[in-house]
């Protein structure tokens, strides 16, 4: 197969969604009808129980899952689909939002009964800021839940999309009898009273098949008929570039958990969904069919071995071919590197592999060269773009217990930083150290990596910050000038050397939008 076929059966993307609507099943289901693993349940969940907050195995244990399931590789109809892990725990949400830089479309999960929940939203919000297109699947439709087109509008509102339909269900809960497929224009009924046997299933491809009335009864025939009149003059007809646009978003129904519309949502993702898409460097857009090789990192891995502190360093493929054993240029630090052992992933497997082409994940292991957002190139002075960090919620100073081991710490803090466990800020006025996270369950991780893998000990100490805003400003302006007079004590720098200002309230903020004009505050790190 040559190089513009192999990008072009190729789809990367991620399925989000709230906790437990139904992301790992439905990951395990593709899989099952993707024929890369055998049987449900080979494929564990990853979520962190809410329970877990102080269970460090359970940590340990969830890290060393994430790696297996950070990305599922199948080929289903001669294309290739990779399946990038997201997080649903909210702690981990910069995670998810740095794995949303590296799909080229997402499939957003929510629960028939539950509607559009809070992670949800801010998922979909990150997806519709950047143009991803997405497809909404509404899961768990074999329990009681919410009305189809209650549902949809629900999802307008909330979630800001414009949807059209291509399934509808027949039925709900307990009386679920199936499927109407608009996008293949056929019925599937379940044909098992227990609703959980793949293969036997009834097919009509006809609305006036007699057969049809008789397994659903003419009153839900009518209701089915009349619903279909509805989206027909309701919503729009599906337009994939629209689609693609992230201008419009298809919605289809089914239960992963009994495999019902499962494969009809696989058959269509494979229709529509994008190609490996072209990504933006500082002054051009990267093509995949561009012959030389780019890619950036956007997750790493610490490795589970505490005693080998090797990471994995996952790449996605922008452009060309990624080759065994071939030396690539890492812009940022200016070197040649060369691997020998590139990972890529299969189902739940890792394999060595002499050749990735574009939308491929590879891993590459890693001895403290790589940091998220580094680019890596054939050869060309080039930054992909788009991999900001937000501002954390949650902020404390970061303190020594141990003299002795102080270099331990600053190499440990500094390593977690580069793998995103976290950021780093440094006040300009005592050089004290403080770290940002998203959720407050990284503290706790953060300590106990420190001490399991670089031997030092960490306290914190709370710290009083709203937001941290990084400052665009001119050098000379007089508000920047006066700004950094009066704000001394709250302004730092991020691990890469930019000011930030850690307001200390909302108001404090405002007070500075409003009084330095010629400053701007932005709450993510690339303006
Ligand atoms: P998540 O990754 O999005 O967090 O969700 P996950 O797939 O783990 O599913 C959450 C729960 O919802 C699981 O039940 C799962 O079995 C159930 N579920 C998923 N899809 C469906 C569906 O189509 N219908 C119904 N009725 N349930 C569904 P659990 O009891 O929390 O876990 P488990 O003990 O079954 O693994």
């Amino acid at each position: 197969m040559g190089f513009l076929e192999e990008i072009k059966r190729r789809r990367t993307f991620g399925i989000i969604s709230h906790p437990d609507a139904g992301k790992t099943t439905l990951t395990e289901k593709l899989l099952l009808f993707g024929g890369a693993i055998q049987e449900a349940g080979a494929v564990k969940s990853n979520k962190i129980k809410k329970s877990a907050t102080s269970d460090f195995m359970e940590i340990e244990r969830q890290r060393g899952i994430s790696v297996a399931t950070s990305v599922l590789a199948f080929v289903y109809k001669n294309k290739k689909i990779n399946i990038l892990d997201t997080p649903g725990h909210k702690d981990f949400a910069e995670d998810t939002f740095r794995t949303l830089t590296a799909v080229d479309s997402v499939i957003v999960v929510i629960d028939v009964a539950k509607g559009v929940e809070e992670q949800t939203e801010k998922l979909v919000e990150v997806c519709r800021m950047r143009k991803i297109p997405i497809i909404v699947f509404i899961n768990k439709l074999d329990r009681e839940g919410k009305d189809a087109f209650d549902l949809m509008d629900e999802v307008e509102q909330k979630l800001g999309l414009q949807v059209t339909p291509l399934s509808l269900p027949i039925g709900m809960g307990y009386d679920f009898k199936g499927i109407y497929n608009i996008w293949e224009k056929n019925i599937q009924l379940f044909q098992d009273e227990n609703k959980q046997t793949i293969g036997r299933k009834q097919y009509f491809d006809r609305l006036d098949d007699p057969g049809l009335e008789a397994a659903i009864g003419t009153q839900r025939l009518k209701t089915l008929k009349e619903e279909l009149e509805l989206i027909a003059g309701v919503y729009p007809a599906f337009d994939r570039q629209a689609y693609l646009k992230g201008n419009l978003q298809p919605v289809l129904f089914g239960s992963a958990l009994n495999n019902f519309g499962v494969q009809e949502l696989l058959n269509c993702f494979i229709e529509i969904a994008p190609e490996p898409l072209p990504k933006d460097a500082d002054d051009r857009r990267i093509e995949p069919t561009d012959k030389k090789f780019s890619g950036f990192v956007f997750k790493i891995h610490a490795n589970m071995d505490p005693n080998h502190r090797d990471r994995l360093a996952f790449v996605k493929i922008v452009s060309g071919t990624f080759e065994r054993n071939t030396p690539y240029h890492h812009v940022r630090l200016n070197k040649k590197l060369k691997f020998s052992s590139p990972n890529a992933f299969f189902a739940e497997k890792k394999q060595i592999v002499d050749v990735s082409y574009p939308g491929d994940i590879v891993g590459l292991h890693d001895t403290g060269n790589f940091k998220i957002g580094d680019t890596l190139t054939a050869g060309d002075e080039i930054q992909f773009k788009g991999i900001p960090s937000f501002s954390p919620e949650h902020f404390r100073y970061i303190n020594n217990n141990d003299p002795m081991k102080a270099k331990q710490l600053s190499k440990g803090i500094d390593q977690l930083m580069d793998e995103g466990v976290a950021q780093l800020f440094t006040l300009h006025m005592n050089g004290r150290k403080i770290i940002g996270t998203v959720g407050a369950l990284q503290f706790e991780v953060i300590q106990y990596r420190l001490l399991h893998e670089y031997g030092a000990q960490c306290s914190y100490e709370n710290l009083n910050v709203h937001k941290a805003c990084w400052v665009e400003a001119r050098n000379d302006s007089e508000d920047f000038i006066e700004f950094k007079r009066i704000k001394q004590k709250f302004l730092a720098h991020d691990k890469s050397g930019k000011l930030v200002f850690l307001a200390d309230s909302a108001f404090s903020l405002q007070m500075a939008q409003d009084k330095y004009k010629a400053i701007t505050f932005h709450y993510t790190s690339e303006f």
